[in-house]
């Protein structure tokens, strides 16, 4: 028998989307999240190096120094924050770091607060764990960027955690610091703690993407190296947690997870030493891509009502299209071969909407573009 706690887990509409649009020829792919970038070269080397040097068997829980100091020191030299080495735990991928924070600080029943629309994949922590949602609806009109006041109402006394994203999924919105600094302190009012999920972090276009430790040690901090080191398959993360939490997250991951590739680590470290210059030039690629985008939608006619900042996404109103956003995602599959992903997958506000990515190149973009552009000629509004 399926337990109620996995028979209410969903599934992950862009994934559905993918397998889909693998099955449709010539399909441009729109709706996954994952870089088209190579990691660099030397952390491929210092991966088979290290693999060749015999590093496959289990590391500590919490990960290998060398690696926690070189996370550590990523925070220095990135937003000039003391982060001690010891309050780093290594994560098979920041999606395993959000399971921890939530096994590590939700009890049956608590509530989190998390914005809608949110990343498809967090209500599932929060339920996987036995706790409750309370959403802060966000708005285009404010960039859908949270406003602290919002987050004031939706907090009560059960509330434990906030869960926060910036740059976000699926909207590309980017928190300014002051904003994440009131968030902070409205959490420290109410003993809760802020999850901040900055796995998107070296991926904001316009704006400076500030870190939740600039303002407190009391977060807990998720990040990896899946999205600005193209490394999503290697399976790396980290999580930075206030000095309190080290115990119960290292014994949680001693026994869920025992630790993240040994070898892997190893290219974490390399890649932490990649010159900034090779990340500008990749976030420069971006950001082409998503001015072509957006100037995209707004000739569609659609309404995007803000500027996407950062991670590499945009969210789309189609409600002036005929049918819902599933069969506005459908029609641009069969039609036009572009896979996109229903809003619905990332909350209830977003159910008007579907998300677009730029995480593929930009010839592959302006084709999707010009197959929009004659098929949307043809329907009627
Ligand atoms: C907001 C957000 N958090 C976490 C993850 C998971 O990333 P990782 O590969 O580090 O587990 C993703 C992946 O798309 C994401 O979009």
């Amino acid at each position: 028998m399926v337990s109620e706690r996995a028979a209410d887990v969903t599934p992950f509409l862009a994934m559905d989307v993918l397998e889909r649009a693998n099955d449709t020829d010539d399909a441009i792919h729109l709706e996954v999240g994952e870089p088209d970038f190579d990691p660099p070269d030397r952390v491929v080397e210092t991966a088979v190096e290290s693999l060749r040097a015999g590093n496959t068997n289990y590391t500590a829980a919490r990960g290998k120094p060398a690696l926690r100091r070189a996370i550590a020191a990523h925070y220095d030299r990135t937003y000039g924050v003391d982060v001690d080495p010891d309050r780093v735990v290594v994560t098979p991928g920041s999606a395993t770091g959000l399971l921890l924070s939530m096994a590590a600080l939700v009890d049956p029943g608590d509530e989190v607060v998390l914005t809608d629309p949110h990343y498809a994949c967090y209500p599932n922590f929060v339920r996987t764990v036995g706790g409750r949602m309370e959403t802060v609806p966000l708005r285009p009109a404010d960039g859908f960027r949270p406003r602290t006041s919002a987050f004031a109402d939706a907090m009560s006394a059960d509330t434990t955690a906030l869960l926060l994203n910036s740059p976000a999924n699926p909207t590309g919105a980017v928190m300014d610091g002051g904003t994440l600094a009131d968030l902070v302190a409205l959490a420290a009012e109410h003993d809760a703690t802020p999850v901040v999920d900055e796995v998107y972090h070296g991926l904001s276009y316009d704006v400076e993407a500030h870190s939740a430790l600039e303002y407190t040690d009391e977060a807990v901090v998720l990040d990896g190296f899946s999205k600005r080191f193209a490394m999503t398959g290697w399976r790396l993360g980290w999580m930075v947690v206030p000095p309190t939490l080290v115990d119960a997250v290292n014994r949680l991951a001693q026994n869920l997870f025992i630790c993240a590739p040994n070898f892997v680590q190893d290219a974490g470290v390399a890649a932490l030493e990649t010159p900034p210059e090779r990340l500008d030039a990749i976030r420069e690629t971006y950001r082409e891509r998503r001015d072509l985008l957006v100037d995209a939608v707004a000739d569609w006619g659609l309404d995007l009502g803000y500027t996407p900042q950062g991670a590499y996404y945009l969210l789309a109103d189609v409600s002036d299209l005929p049918g819902d956003a599933f069969d506005v995602a459908d029609l641009f599959l069969k039609e036009a071969g572009v896979a996109v992903t229903p809003g619905v997958d990332f909350g209830e506000e977003a159910a008007d909407y579907l998300r677009l990515s730029y995480a593929t190149d930009a010839d592959a973009i302006r084709e999707a573009i010009d197959r929009l552009d004659a098929l949307l000629a043809t329907v009627d509004r």
